[in-house]
Protein backbone atom coordinates (compact mmCIF):
# COMPACT_ATOMS: atom_id res chain seq x y z
CA UNK A 1 0.00 0.00 0.00
CA UNK A 2 1.45 3.61 -0.83
CA UNK A 3 1.35 6.12 1.83
CA UNK A 4 -1.81 8.07 -0.33
CA UNK A 5 -3.79 4.83 -0.33
CA UNK A 6 -7.15 5.17 1.42
CA UNK A 7 -7.35 3.23 4.41
CA UNK A 8 -10.70 2.70 3.63
CA UNK A 9 -12.22 2.07 -0.18
CA UNK A 10 -15.72 1.59 -0.53
CA UNK A 11 -17.35 1.57 -3.84
CA UNK A 12 -21.12 1.09 -5.13
CA UNK A 13 -21.84 -0.73 -2.04
CA UNK A 14 -25.83 -1.80 -1.82
CA UNK A 15 -26.49 -3.57 1.67
CA UNK A 16 -30.40 -4.93 1.52
CA UNK A 17 -32.27 -6.77 3.99
CA UNK A 18 -35.02 -8.80 3.02
CA UNK A 19 -37.48 -6.65 0.88
CA UNK A 20 -37.52 -3.73 2.28
CA UNK A 21 -35.13 -0.54 0.88
CA UNK A 22 -31.61 -0.82 0.44
CA UNK A 23 -30.02 -0.04 4.08
CA UNK A 24 -27.06 1.40 1.92
CA UNK A 25 -27.70 2.03 -1.80
CA UNK A 26 -24.82 2.18 -4.09
CA UNK A 27 -22.52 4.07 -1.27
CA UNK A 28 -19.05 5.22 -2.13
CA UNK A 29 -16.89 6.74 0.80
CA UNK A 30 -13.02 6.55 0.25
CA UNK A 31 -11.46 7.64 4.00
CA UNK A 32 -7.55 8.24 4.40
CA UNK A 33 -5.39 7.60 7.25
CA UNK A 34 -5.34 10.41 9.87
CA UNK A 35 -9.16 11.82 9.06
CA UNK A 36 -11.39 11.13 12.23
CA UNK A 37 -14.65 10.72 9.84
CA UNK A 38 -18.16 11.35 11.76
CA UNK A 39 -21.05 9.36 10.24
CA UNK A 40 -24.35 11.14 11.40
CA UNK A 41 -28.13 10.64 9.80
CA UNK A 42 -31.20 10.22 11.39
CA UNK A 43 -32.37 6.68 12.37
CA UNK A 44 -32.58 3.87 10.39
CA UNK A 45 -30.19 6.11 7.89
CA UNK A 46 -27.93 3.22 7.64
CA UNK A 47 -24.75 4.30 9.72
CA UNK A 48 -24.54 1.29 11.98
CA UNK A 49 -24.70 -1.04 8.53
CA UNK A 50 -22.22 1.40 7.06
CA UNK A 51 -20.07 0.47 10.16
CA UNK A 52 -20.27 -3.43 10.00
CA UNK A 53 -19.74 -3.32 6.65
CA UNK A 54 -16.18 -1.88 7.29
CA UNK A 55 -15.66 -4.27 10.31
CA UNK A 56 -16.34 -7.31 8.18
CA UNK A 57 -19.19 -8.02 10.02
CA UNK A 58 -21.75 -7.70 7.18
CA UNK A 59 -21.24 -8.14 3.52
CA UNK A 60 -22.69 -5.74 0.98
CA UNK A 61 -25.29 -7.46 -1.90
CA UNK A 62 -22.86 -5.52 -4.55
CA UNK A 63 -19.72 -3.46 -4.45
CA UNK A 64 -16.61 -3.49 -2.96
CA UNK A 65 -14.99 -2.97 0.88
CA UNK A 66 -11.57 -2.96 0.97
CA UNK A 67 -9.61 -1.79 4.33
CA UNK A 68 -6.01 -1.10 4.70
CA UNK A 69 -5.42 -2.71 1.21
CA UNK A 70 -7.66 -5.88 2.08
CA UNK A 71 -10.88 -7.07 0.20
CA UNK A 72 -13.06 -7.78 3.34
CA UNK A 73 -15.93 -8.42 1.58
CA UNK A 74 -15.72 -11.36 0.45
CA UNK A 75 -13.47 -13.09 3.52
CA UNK A 76 -14.54 -16.38 5.10
CA UNK A 77 -15.57 -15.75 9.05
CA UNK A 78 -12.06 -17.09 10.15
CA UNK A 79 -10.36 -14.54 7.58
CA UNK A 80 -12.80 -11.74 8.57
CA UNK A 81 -12.32 -12.57 12.53
CA UNK A 82 -8.72 -12.46 12.16
CA UNK A 83 -9.02 -8.98 10.02
CA UNK A 84 -11.10 -7.99 12.68
CA UNK A 85 -8.24 -8.55 15.15
CA UNK A 86 -5.28 -7.52 13.01
CA UNK A 87 -6.87 -4.06 11.85
CA UNK A 88 -10.06 -2.81 13.82
CA UNK A 89 -10.78 -1.77 17.26
CA UNK A 90 -14.93 -1.48 18.20
CA UNK A 91 -16.27 0.78 20.88
CA UNK A 92 -19.93 0.26 20.92
CA UNK A 93 -22.40 2.41 22.73
CA UNK A 94 -22.73 0.04 25.64
CA UNK A 95 -19.04 -0.70 26.07
CA UNK A 96 -19.55 -4.68 25.92
CA UNK A 97 -17.32 -5.37 28.33
CA UNK A 98 -17.09 -8.65 29.95
CA UNK A 99 -18.17 -7.99 33.79
CA UNK A 100 -16.56 -11.32 35.56
CA UNK A 101 -13.05 -10.25 34.15
CA UNK A 102 -11.46 -7.34 35.73
CA UNK A 103 -10.45 -4.29 33.83
CA UNK A 104 -6.70 -5.91 32.90
CA UNK A 105 -8.03 -8.86 31.86
CA UNK A 106 -10.85 -7.18 29.74
CA UNK A 107 -8.31 -4.94 27.74
CA UNK A 108 -5.46 -8.18 27.75
CA UNK A 109 -8.43 -10.21 25.70
CA UNK A 110 -7.94 -8.67 22.02
CA UNK A 111 -4.41 -9.23 22.65
CA UNK A 112 -4.38 -12.42 23.74
CA UNK A 113 -6.23 -13.98 20.73
CA UNK A 114 -4.18 -12.32 18.34
CA UNK A 115 -1.21 -14.29 20.12
CA UNK A 116 0.65 -11.68 21.45
CA UNK A 117 3.19 -12.57 23.61
CA UNK A 118 1.97 -12.14 27.28
CA UNK A 119 4.76 -10.25 28.60
CA UNK A 120 4.35 -7.81 26.19
CA UNK A 121 0.27 -7.73 25.82
CA UNK A 122 0.47 -6.95 29.88
CA UNK A 123 3.18 -4.11 29.16
CA UNK A 124 1.09 -2.70 26.71
CA UNK A 125 -2.59 -3.16 28.36
CA UNK A 126 -0.77 -1.27 31.64
CA UNK A 127 0.54 1.43 28.99
CA UNK A 128 -3.03 1.98 27.82
CA UNK A 129 -4.29 1.68 30.86
CA UNK A 130 -2.34 4.56 32.28
CA UNK A 131 -2.86 6.35 29.81
CA UNK A 132 -6.62 6.53 29.57
CA UNK A 133 -6.45 7.73 33.28
CA UNK A 134 -7.90 4.46 34.53
CA UNK A 135 -4.94 2.45 35.90
CA UNK A 136 -6.20 2.44 39.43
CA UNK A 137 -9.19 0.32 38.14
CA UNK A 138 -6.88 -2.10 36.59
CA UNK A 139 -7.55 -4.73 39.29
CA UNK A 140 -11.32 -3.62 39.56
CA UNK A 141 -14.14 -5.13 37.74
CA UNK A 142 -15.90 -3.13 35.22
CA UNK A 143 -19.31 -3.30 36.80
CA UNK A 144 -17.94 -1.33 39.77
CA UNK A 145 -17.20 1.55 37.42
CA UNK A 146 -19.04 4.65 36.11
CA UNK A 147 -20.23 4.67 32.66
CA UNK A 148 -17.12 7.00 31.46
CA UNK A 149 -14.14 4.71 33.09
CA UNK A 150 -16.07 1.56 31.57
CA UNK A 151 -15.95 3.48 28.04
CA UNK A 152 -12.31 4.23 28.95
CA UNK A 153 -11.80 0.33 29.52
CA UNK A 154 -13.75 0.02 26.32
CA UNK A 155 -11.36 2.16 24.23
CA UNK A 156 -8.18 0.74 25.70
CA UNK A 157 -9.55 -2.51 24.76
CA UNK A 158 -9.85 -1.46 21.46
CA UNK A 159 -6.83 -0.04 20.67
CA UNK A 160 -5.03 -2.92 22.34
CA UNK A 161 -4.16 -4.23 19.07
CA UNK A 162 -2.70 -1.43 17.55
CA UNK A 163 -5.88 -1.00 14.89
CA UNK A 164 -5.44 0.75 11.83
CA UNK A 165 -9.07 1.74 12.27
CA UNK A 166 -10.80 2.38 15.03
CA UNK A 167 -14.83 2.42 14.70
CA UNK A 168 -17.24 3.78 17.16
CA UNK A 169 -20.86 3.84 17.04
CA UNK A 170 -22.70 5.76 19.31
CA UNK A 171 -19.94 5.99 21.79
CA UNK A 172 -21.61 8.40 23.99
CA UNK A 173 -24.84 7.80 23.57
CA UNK A 174 -25.42 5.66 27.10
CA UNK A 175 -22.86 8.81 28.89
CA UNK A 176 -24.04 11.39 31.37
CA UNK A 177 -22.75 14.91 29.72
CA UNK A 178 -19.45 15.45 31.71
CA UNK A 179 -18.53 11.42 31.16
CA UNK A 180 -19.66 12.07 27.53
CA UNK A 181 -17.28 14.81 27.33
CA UNK A 182 -14.23 13.18 28.81
CA UNK A 183 -14.69 10.73 25.95
CA UNK A 184 -15.16 13.37 23.24
CA UNK A 185 -12.06 14.94 24.72
CA UNK A 186 -10.48 11.03 24.45
CA UNK A 187 -11.47 10.79 20.75
CA UNK A 188 -10.47 13.81 19.67
CA UNK A 189 -6.91 13.31 21.35
CA UNK A 190 -6.26 10.01 19.51
CA UNK A 191 -7.20 11.40 16.65
CA UNK A 192 -4.82 14.59 17.22
CA UNK A 193 -2.01 11.26 17.56
CA UNK A 194 -2.98 10.10 14.51
CA UNK A 195 -5.61 7.57 15.08
CA UNK A 196 -7.56 7.43 12.23
CA UNK A 197 -11.47 7.00 13.56
CA UNK A 198 -15.06 6.59 12.32
CA UNK A 199 -16.89 7.86 14.52
CA UNK A 200 -21.56 6.84 14.34
CA UNK A 201 -22.77 9.70 16.35
CA UNK A 202 -26.13 11.74 17.24
CA UNK A 203 -23.76 13.77 19.06
CA UNK A 204 -23.58 16.91 17.27
CA UNK A 205 -21.09 18.04 19.72
CA UNK A 206 -18.96 14.83 19.47
CA UNK A 207 -19.25 15.66 15.57
CA UNK A 208 -18.15 19.27 16.26
CA UNK A 209 -15.03 18.69 18.81
CA UNK A 210 -13.45 15.08 17.08
CA UNK A 211 -14.73 15.00 13.38
CA UNK A 212 -12.19 16.17 10.43
CA UNK A 213 -14.50 15.10 8.07
CA UNK A 214 -18.53 14.68 8.46
CA UNK A 215 -20.63 12.24 6.19
CA UNK A 216 -24.50 12.54 6.40
CA UNK A 217 -26.40 9.88 5.22
CA UNK A 218 -30.21 10.01 4.28
CA UNK A 219 -32.15 6.35 3.57
CA UNK A 220 -28.70 4.60 2.96
CA UNK A 221 -27.60 7.49 0.54
CA UNK A 222 -24.47 9.73 1.31
CA UNK A 223 -26.42 13.32 0.90
CA UNK A 224 -23.15 15.31 2.42
CA UNK A 225 -19.52 14.72 2.94
CA UNK A 226 -17.79 17.68 4.55
CA UNK A 227 -13.91 17.89 5.46
CA UNK A 228 -13.09 20.74 8.02
CA UNK A 229 -9.92 21.82 7.71
CA UNK A 230 -9.16 20.79 11.47
CA UNK A 231 -12.11 19.89 14.20
CA UNK A 232 -13.66 23.07 15.73
CA UNK A 233 -12.49 22.92 19.14
CA UNK A 234 -8.51 22.15 17.79
N1 LIG B 1 -30.19 -7.36 10.57
C1 LIG B 1 -31.14 -6.63 9.98
N2 LIG B 1 -32.25 -7.19 9.48
C2 LIG B 1 -33.21 -6.46 8.87
N3 LIG B 1 -33.12 -5.12 8.69
C3 LIG B 1 -32.04 -4.51 9.18
C4 LIG B 1 -30.99 -5.21 9.85
N4 LIG B 1 -30.04 -4.31 10.21
C5 LIG B 1 -30.48 -3.13 9.79
N5 LIG B 1 -31.68 -3.23 9.17
C6 LIG B 1 -32.43 -2.12 8.57
O1 LIG B 1 -31.55 -1.33 7.79
C7 LIG B 1 -31.82 0.04 7.96
C8 LIG B 1 -30.59 0.76 8.46
O2 LIG B 1 -30.29 0.31 9.78
P1 LIG B 1 -29.04 0.83 10.61
O3 LIG B 1 -29.00 0.01 11.83
O4 LIG B 1 -27.84 0.84 9.75
O5 LIG B 1 -29.50 2.32 10.95
P2 LIG B 1 -28.78 3.41 11.86
O6 LIG B 1 -28.55 4.60 11.00
O7 LIG B 1 -27.61 2.82 12.54
O8 LIG B 1 -29.92 3.76 12.92
P3 LIG B 1 -29.81 4.15 14.48
O9 LIG B 1 -29.41 5.59 14.52
O10 LIG B 1 -31.21 3.94 14.99
O11 LIG B 1 -28.83 3.24 15.13
C9 LIG B 1 -33.00 0.14 8.91
O12 LIG B 1 -34.17 0.28 8.15
C10 LIG B 1 -32.96 -1.18 9.63
O13 LIG B 1 -34.24 -1.57 10.05
MG1 LIG C 1 -27.14 2.40 14.54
Amino acid sequence: MTATAPVIDIRDVTRTYGQGPPALAEVTLSVRAGEALAVLGPSGSGKSTLLNLIAGLDRPNAGSVTVAGLRVDGLSEAGSARYRRATIGMVFQFFNLLDDLTVTDNVLLPAQLAGVHRAEARRRAAGLLEYLRIDRHAAAYPGRLSGGERQRVAVARALMNRPALLLADEPTGALDSASGEDVRELLTELNAEGQTIILVTHDLGLAESCATRTVELVDGRIVRDTTHATAVAR
